[in-house]
């Protein structure tokens, strides 16, 4: 075992939510070291979310990373619901007083707090093993990891557990302490990255008779695809040409619009859960982001919850640096799955609408249209949807 280590917060996880936490307690001066057991180019190259809401925009700025995003995010005011034939747009900005989404994959969300981290000099480890956390119910937690066949242990004061879904904090948690909450659903997201520029300026969520289709895009040169699949589908039973033929399907209008085509590069399938876990803290540990909740992707907020529990967190752990006080450290738990159960909310509605399951019959799907198109003719209705989808400013 190495000489121990000390720091003020031990993070396990480098995904949006460890990330950002540590560039946010940098700027308040707080010490963090954080681990994260894939490599650097893993982290960097896994493709997940696209959409983020202003919220995150805004906090990207503030913490000094929104250069590139400024640049290179694609603003978008609205989007497309399409069903029976029609592409249907709601036009968010207009209906919430200017509230917009922007698309930029998390993958350059990643890359960007790698390289603000990098630059501030504090420690990232990438590549470790055997992650564990211990004496979590006292007031020095610790860290232990191997890196390169060395055994290293980290005291802190305390631990942000932002290690995803499958992570080892939430685990860590005695089990009667805590209460989950779980849906899985039956069917699953088949996503592709494909050369080829989007054929609409905004997003297209549609409802067909063979199921759902996503056109959703991550720059002017690459067009991003999601079809409704079985939750095991085997990617390898998909070739090029039956994900097109199958999109075609899906998505074409009467109007003639189509997803435009070219060279696919990136296949792969996703299942799709919701999960909550409460509370979202025991002791000295805090969970954020994944860790602690997951959302079917439908909804565009798995990313963007991450972010808002991390600000949440960071703030608490500012006040408790600056006065020791530990009232908002008290609270987090209670306040972040307030926002969580709200998007856990709105991620289902949009799902159970835009899905079609074996077990629903005729009726169901005729229930589906009836949902849809009061929510096309509704202003009311439109704007429910555009406040949920563009989200809530970020409280502290
Ligand atoms: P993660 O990104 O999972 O990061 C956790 C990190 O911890 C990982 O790097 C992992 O390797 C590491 N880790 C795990 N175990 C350990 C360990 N034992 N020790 C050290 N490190 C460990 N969200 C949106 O907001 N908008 C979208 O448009 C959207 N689309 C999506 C599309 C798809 C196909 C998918 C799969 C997800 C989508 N999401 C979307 C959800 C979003 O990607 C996640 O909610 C987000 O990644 C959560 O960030 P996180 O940092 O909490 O967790
Ligand atoms: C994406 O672009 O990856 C994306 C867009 C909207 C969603 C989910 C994912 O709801």
């Amino acid at each position: 075992m190495s000489p121990s280590l000390r720091t003020q917060v031990g993070i396990v996880g480098a995904g949006p939510a460890g990330l950002m936490l540590g560039q946010l307690l940098h700027l308040y001066g707080i010490d963090s070291v954080i681990l994260e057991k894939r490599s650097r180019q893993y982290v960097v190259e896994r493709v997940r979310a696209g959409v983020l809401e202003q919220g995150t925009v805004d906090l990207m700025h503030e913490v000094g990373v929104g250069e590139r995003l400024a640049r290179e995010g694609l603003r978008h005011d609205g989007i497309y619901l399409a069903f029976g034939g029609t592409r249907h747009r709601i036009d968010m900005a207009e209906l919430t007083g200017g509230r917009a989404i922007t698309i930029y994959g998390q993958n350059e969300v990643v890359h960007d707090l790698i390289e603000a981290r990098l630059t501030t000099g504090r420690p990232l480890h990438f590549d470790v093993d055997d992650v564990s956390v211990h004496d979590l119910d006292s007031r020095s937690p610790s860290i232990r990891f191997r890196k390169d066949g060395v055994e290293h242990e980290i005291a802190c004061d305390v631990i942000a557990g932002c290690d995803g879904f499958h992570g080892i904090t939430r685990a860590a948690i005695p089990a009667a302490r805590l209460r989950l909450y779980e849906r899985t659903y039956p069917y699953g997201w088949l996503g592709i990255l494909a050369e080829a520029p989007p054929s609409s300026d905004e997003l297209v969520y549609s409802l067909h008779d063979s199921g759902f289709a996503l056109f959703s895009m991550r720059s002017p040169q690459v067009t991003r695809l999601y079809l409704q699949c079985a939750p095991d589908e085997d990617v390898s039973r998909w070739s090029d040409d039956r994900i097109w033929a199958e999109l075609r399907t899906r998505l074409a209008t009467d109007d003639g619009w189509r997803p435009n085509e070219g060279p696919i590069f990136q296949k792969g399938v996703t299942g799709m859960r919701s999960f909550v876990v409460e509370p979202m803290r025991f002791e000295r540990l805090f969970l954020a982001g994944d860790a602690a909740h997951i959302v079917p992707p439908t909804g565009a907020k798995g990313l963007n919850l991450a972010m808002a529990d991390v600000y949440r967190l960071a703030t608490a752990l500012a006040e408790f640096y600056r006065s020791g006080r530990e009232h908002l450290m008290d609270v987090y738990s209670e306040r972040a799955l307030q926002r969580t159960w709200r998007a856990q909310h709105f991620s289902w509605w949009m799902t159970s609408m835009l899905h079609r399951s074996d077990s629903d019959n005729a009726f169901d799907h005729r229930r589906q249209l009836a949902e849809l198109e009061y929510l096309v003719s509704s202003r009311a209705a439109m704007t429910s949807l555009a406040e949920s989808y563009t989200g809530t400013p970020f409280d502290a």
